[in-house]
């Protein structure tokens, strides 16, 4: 991974994430995957899966597809030619308004995202107004905004001229901002999010013997390109030494253009992925308007309690849906999903569900944390006796990323600790309350926005923070407690909350035991903590030797726990697309 020294993060209470010295990735999306509002979501998926992978996310985006041309037929109808030197900066609107667009997509599913404007990214560059160069960064705006922030989404195509006017970087000016700002970061490769899977020695669409490139020199890339990178990006690269990654954004598929080629090859065609889902309440009803309009897969059924109850599946009529829907686990399963997305409200028919597609040989990503807690090393034996995966990302923490960040401190040397947040209801709740709200309100408001349990007193009691610490101390310590000690009044109408408490779980090792708490507590929190509004959720991880590891996120509801799923889905679906192509 490419790492960036960059300025220290703020000293705010708010600003304790990303950690200083995360990788940074630059990533491109273009009109072609960008086409409109309703692909934000998608992009925001891409993006959400680096932030998981531990990255700081710079987003440079495209106008939505036919913008700029709408953009320009505008200023053309006042008579304006493309050399106006005032029309640069009524074109860049395309561009900053996909950005915005962008960054509200990853705030729905708790990422950290800002925006930047032309002006206050502030590429200078040089030339005619409409194909400008870009020839210098102050970097101090975007390394501040990279300190602050997980992602930035960033305008494509648009710079500042010596006189701090508007210009554009040429047609396909995007890459160009993109290759600038990943030379500019020190970086050694960025990522151009296209809808192909690479770079092929023809066009695949008219020639099914096309042969695609898994690397290409710049040069071979310049010969073959067709307009697949823009011309001035590839000089540039080639110039500051950077490896392209031409990425599809459906599978991950990329062609690395560098300093060295290889020989294009034949692709094999992939056949869809068969996906079933159990539940389609918040959290499956979610990940399933998601699915419907995959590329990559093709949801085989839809487990639920009764298949007669209306449904509310955004941009997916209920007739359609009908067919999916079935009440019986072993139906589902005997349309021969590839992989299972498990979401069901209930822990005993989840847990049958689970252990009913592994031993069929299904991958498995379950956001049922009752349960998967329940006996997670016999599941992952289960799943390992039958050659299947099994993920439980979206079990803890909604959108936030706290399996990975466990991981990955546990990766780094043995776990001493761990203090989090877990529970979104209740963090909401306490949020409520304290703005006056009664608690009966403030319940019924956390059940409406779907952050609740299907039985709310798991929240209220306790017991869904518990199963979740349970399930990151086999992660931290690879063994559960005991029991996780809750008082019993950790939250109830009878009992007033202290003013800015929140519900910390606090997990150690002591002498070999695993130790596990779930209490309310008010007075001198970690910042991380303290700043916690809303339904977010956070967790600190310290190492055995000091070191911390930290994350945070939108810890309930449905399109944060939705995109953990998925994000599941995406890596088991490379797993599977791995072994089609083997
Ligand atoms: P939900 O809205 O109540 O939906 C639950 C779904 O499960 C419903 O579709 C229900 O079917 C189905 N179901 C329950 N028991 C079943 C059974 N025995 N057989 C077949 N279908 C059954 O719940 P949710 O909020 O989506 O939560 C689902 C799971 O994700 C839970 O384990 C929860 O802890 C976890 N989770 C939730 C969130 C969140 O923010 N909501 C976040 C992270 C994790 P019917 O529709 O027919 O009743
Ligand atoms: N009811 C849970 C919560 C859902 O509020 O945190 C997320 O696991």
């Amino acid at each position: 991974m490419p790492s960036l020294a960059l300025v220290r993060p703020q000293p705010a209470a708010v600003a304790a994430l990303p950690l200083p010295g995360a990788p940074v990735v630059v990533m491109k999306f273009g009109s072609s995957v960008l086409a409109g509002p309703a692909d934000a979501p998608a992009v925001a998926s891409d993006i959400y899966a680096e932030v998981r992978r531990g990255c700081r996310v710079v987003a440079v985006v495209s106008a939505f597809a036919g913008e700029t041309d709408r953009l320009l037929a505008e200023a053309r109808g006042l008579g304006l030619a493309h050399d106006n030197p005032l029309l640069p900066a009524y074109v860049v609107q395309g561009e900053e308004r996909s950005a915005a667009l962008t960054a509200l997509a990853c705030d729905r599913i708790g990422l950290d995202a800002a925006t930047l404007t032309v002006r206050e990214l502030g590429i200078r560059a040089e030339g005619p107004c409409e194909h400008a160069r870009p020839v210098a960064l102050d970097r101090a705006v975007l390394a501040q905004a990279l300190a602050r922030h997980e992602v930035v989404v960033v305008p494509g195509f648009g710079a500042l001229d010596p006189d701090g006017r508007a210009v554009l970087l040429g047609r396909g000016g995007s890459d160009l901002t993109a290759l600038f700002l990943a030379a500019e970061l020190g970086l050694d490769h960025v990522q151009l999010v296209k809808d192909v899977d690479g770079l092929y020695d023809r066009d695949p669409n008219a020639d099914p013997d096309a042969r695609r490139y898994d690397q290409a020199s710049w040069a071979e890339a310049k010969a073959r390109g067709g307009g697949l990178v823009q011309p001035d990006a590839l000089d540039l690269a080639e110039a500051r030494g950077l490896c392209v990654e031409v990425r599809n954004h459906a599978d991950g598929h990329r062609t690395a253009i560098g300093a060295e080629g290889a020989p294009p090859r034949r692709v094999p065609p992939r056949r869809r992925l068969k996906v079933a889902v159990a539940g389609c309440g918040v959290v499956g009803g979610g990940a399933l308007s998601r699915l419907l309009v995959d590329a990559r897969v093709e949801v085989v059924g839809v487990l639920v309690r009764d298949p007669a109850k209306p449904r509310d599946i955004p941009g997916f009529p209920a007739e359609a849906l009908a067919p999916l829907l079935v009440d019986d686990a072993d139906a589902l399963l005997d349309r021969g999903p590839d992989i299972l997305l498990e979401a069901l409200s209930e822990a005993d028919a989840g847990h049958a569900v689970i252990r009913a597609a592994l031993q069929r040989g299904v991958d498995v990503a379950s956001a049922n944390k009752q349960a998967v807690s329940r006996d997670p090393a016999g599941l992952l034996t289960l799943a390992e006796a039958h050659e299947a995966k099994l993920l439980w990302s979206a079990s803890i923490g909604g959108g936030a990323p706290m399996v990975e960040t466990l991981r990955a401190a546990r990766a780094g040397g043995p776990v001493a600790a761990f203090e989090a947040v877990l529970n979104g209801t209740v963090n909401f709740m306490l949020e409520r309350l304290g703005d006056g709200a009664s608690f009966d309100q403030a319940l019924a408001d956390a059940r409406a926005a779907g952050f609740a349990e299907e039985d709310p007193s798991s929240d209220l009691e306790g017991l869904d923070a518990a199963a979740k610490v349970r399930l990151l101390a086999f992660e931290a310590f690879g063994q559960m407690p005991d029991e996780v000690d809750i008082p019993r009044d950790v939250l109830s109408a009878d009992a007033p909350p202290p003013p800015g408490a929140r519900q910390l779980c606090r997990c150690r090792l002591d002498n070999g035991r695993v130790v596990a708490e779930v209490r309310l507590v008010a007075g001198a929190l970690d910042p991380l903590f303290a700043a916690l509004n809303g339904e977010r959720n956070a967790l600190k991880v310290i190492g055995a030797d000091g070191s911390e590891g930290r994350c945070r996120g939108r810890g309930a509801g449905r399109w944060p726990t939705a995109e953990s799923l998925l994000a599941d889905l995406g890596e088991l679906a490379a797993r599977r697309f791995a072994l089609q192509d083997a």
